[in-house]
């Protein structure tokens, strides 16, 4: 298993906004770029990352099982993360959640058997006002999350 070219001029554009001697600063957008390639970051690649950016691989699975937008184990082609801190609670998020739970059909850090979907319990987004919120991805973030909302999210995931 081995980084694309690609991958590796995507880092290396992120190592290139830092003085030479701050390269290890590129390590977030650097796993960034692995899991966005690889779906998740396998063991090699929390090694390929730290080789590249000269960091003794244990910082960088530190950094890697810190954060949860960072999955060290494989998820399904869509993880959901869905906020259910108090705000989003309080305003929908748990109503919001049982929604996913049932028409996934999964709990809590699951994946459908199809592997599309991990259904993830995420913690405050700092959109508590837009609440129900999610993420798919890590990246786009769903606001107002209403059941039509949501089964329409899902249709479309699946198209
Ligand atoms: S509590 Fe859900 S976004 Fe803040």
């Amino acid at each position: 298993m081995a980084l694309s070219e690609e991958s590796l001029r995507k880092i290396d554009r992120e190592v290139a906004k830092y003085p030479p001697e701050g390269k290890q600063s590129a390590l977030m957008a650097a796993l960034a770029v692995a899991q966005d390639e690889y779906g998740w970051i396998p063991l090699d690649a929390i090694d390929e990352v730290a080789h590249y950016l000269g960091l003794p691989p244990i910082a960088v699975q530190e950094v890697a099982t810190f954060y949860s937008m960072f999955d060290i184990k494989p998820v399904g082609k869509y993880k959901i993360t869905i906020c259910t801190n108090l705000p989003c609670a309080l305003s929908g998020g748990e109503r919001a959640a049982r929604h996913l739970q049932e028409k996934l059909g999964v709990g809590w850090s699951e994946t459908t058997p199809d592997r599309q979907f991990t259904l993830v319990e995420g913690e405050c987004m700092g959109a508590c006002g837009d609440a129900p919120v999610l993420l798919v991805n890590n990246k786009r973030m769903c606001s107002f999350m209403s059941d039509e909302k949501l089964d329409a999210l899902l249709a479309e995931l699946k198209e």
